[in-house]
């Protein structure tokens, strides 16, 4: 008996598969999605600390890492924000946006997955959970072989996603599928991921765990604005992930922990008015306070205030707004959120994600050289990479 045939097989339902499953299936395509998960969408199921923040409303290509900035571009704008947005509404999903144009579900990211699913078994998709492929061969077709026996399809969609979180079944199979088929694999690298500290810079931070402040960190030019974490390895919070993103070992980062006050200003005001008060008790008016006992501690003179001189605490303000650390690594695939790299996008036409050397292979999402920033861009690219090869298989 032939296997049985498709018009187009996408490996991994995750985000980006489903999307491009059930846009190929609404064109009427014949369309197997495949994942060796039990469970479609696992990494929806937990982003957005379960609440999914499943878009941004503003996605303009800066706010993608990729060798070829200009490669999200055309799927960015041809599936955008809206048209998720339009997907939601229609599946009368409630949703609100929390910060910085994120939006997330008020109930639950299962809902997301659902609404996915609904699309696709509408779609017809056959989707078949549980099988782990173990080859990829092409003659004038793809034949997909796994641990449940093999199918053939005209087309086929690698969307695999990144190697980050592999406890979830996260892997890097899509690099080595497109490396069979001649494509180009940038460097990999864990991103959106907590940076460590060794040292004294570690004894600093561990005690401070669970401490968050707003902050300004940067990393040469480059430098976010928002909440900082300490834990008990170094740094975390999404100013520290979405640095980490631009961050290479043997960088420093200057850290602004009070981006929204002039601390000269501030500590001089205190000398006049609070003339018998330490620095620490005058820094936790407007840090945590363990944060301000710590960081004083370190750093500031001792005593009264008042016996400080101007000049001391001008130089103790800089330090504040330019703490400079050096990270000793990062927490690794296991605590990444992302994984920056990936599948060159020199050898992908940007219209359709399709392989320029290889007709009828295309790869979407993740696995693709394309990260987003923190705050909805990762799923946002996964939808509009996906939609662009659901247009075109
Ligand atoms: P994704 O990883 O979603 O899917 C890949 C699929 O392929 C999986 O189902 C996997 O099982 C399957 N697979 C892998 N290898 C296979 C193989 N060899 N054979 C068969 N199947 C295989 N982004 C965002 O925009 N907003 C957010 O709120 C969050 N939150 C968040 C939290 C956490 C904890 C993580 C880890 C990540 C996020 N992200 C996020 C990032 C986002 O989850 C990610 O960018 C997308 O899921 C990528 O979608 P893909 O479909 O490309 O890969």
């Amino acid at each position: 008996m032939p296997d049985p045939y498709f018009d187009v097989i996408v490996i991994g339902a995750g985000a980006a598969g489903l999307m491009c499953a059930m846009t190929a299936g609404q064109r009427g395509r014949r369309v197997l999605l495949l994942d060796h998960a039990d469970q479609a969408g696992k990494k929806i199921l937990i982003s957005g600390g379960g609440r999914c923040n499943f878009t941004n409303h503003k996605t303009p290509p800066e706010r993608f890492l990729s060798q070829n900035p200009h490669f999200a571009k055309s799927a960015l704008s041809r599936y955008t924000p809206q048209d998720f947005i339009a997907l939601v509404e229609k599946h009368c999903i409630a949703y609100h946006e929390k910060t910085l144009g994120q939006l997330f579900c008020d109930g639950s990211a299962r809902e997301i997955v659902a609404m996915l699913l609904r699309e696709c078994e509408s779609a017809e998709v056959d989707i078949r959970l549980g099988h782990s492929v173990t080859a990829v061969r092409k003659s004038d077709h793809f034949t997909v072989e796994t641990n449940h026996g093999a199918y053939r399809g005209g087309a086929l969609v690698l969307a695999t996603g990144g190697p980050s979180i592999p406890k979830m079944g996260a892997t890097g199979f899509a690099y080595e599928i497109a490396r069979q088929f001649g494509l180009a694999v940038t460097e990999i690298r864990p991103a959106l991921v907590p940076l460590t500290f060794a040292g004294k810079l570690l004894e600093f931070c561990k005690p401070l765990a669970g401490v968050a402040v707003e902050a300004t960190v940067a990393c040469g030019a480059r430098s976010f604005r928002e909440s900082l974490l300490f834990t008990h390895r170094g740094l975390s919070g999404p100013a520290i992930l979405q640095i980490s993103s631009y961050w290479r070992l043997g960088d420093d980062l200057a850290i602004d922990l009070s981006p929204a006050l002039d601390a000269a200003h501030y500590l001089k005001d205190q000398k006049r008015t609070r003339a018998r008060a330490e620095v620490k008790t005058v820094l936790s008016q407007v840090l945590p306070s363990r944060l301000a006992d710590a960081f004083a501690q370190v750093h500031a003179p001792d005593g009264q205030i008042a016996n400080v001189s101007d000049a001391r605490l001008d130089a103790f303000a800089e330090m504040l707004h330019g703490w400079t650390v050096e990270p000793s690594g990062d927490e690794g695939f296991a605590k990444a959120e992302v994984t920056a790299g990936g599948v060159a996008t020199d050898g992908l036409s940007s219209k359709t994600m399709e392989a320029k050397a290889v007709p009828g292979l295309y790869v979407i999402g993740e696995a693709v050289d394309v990260t987003g920033w923190l705050g909805g861009y990762n799923f946002q690219w996964a939808w509009s990479s996906g939609w662009a090869a659901g247009q075109a298989v």
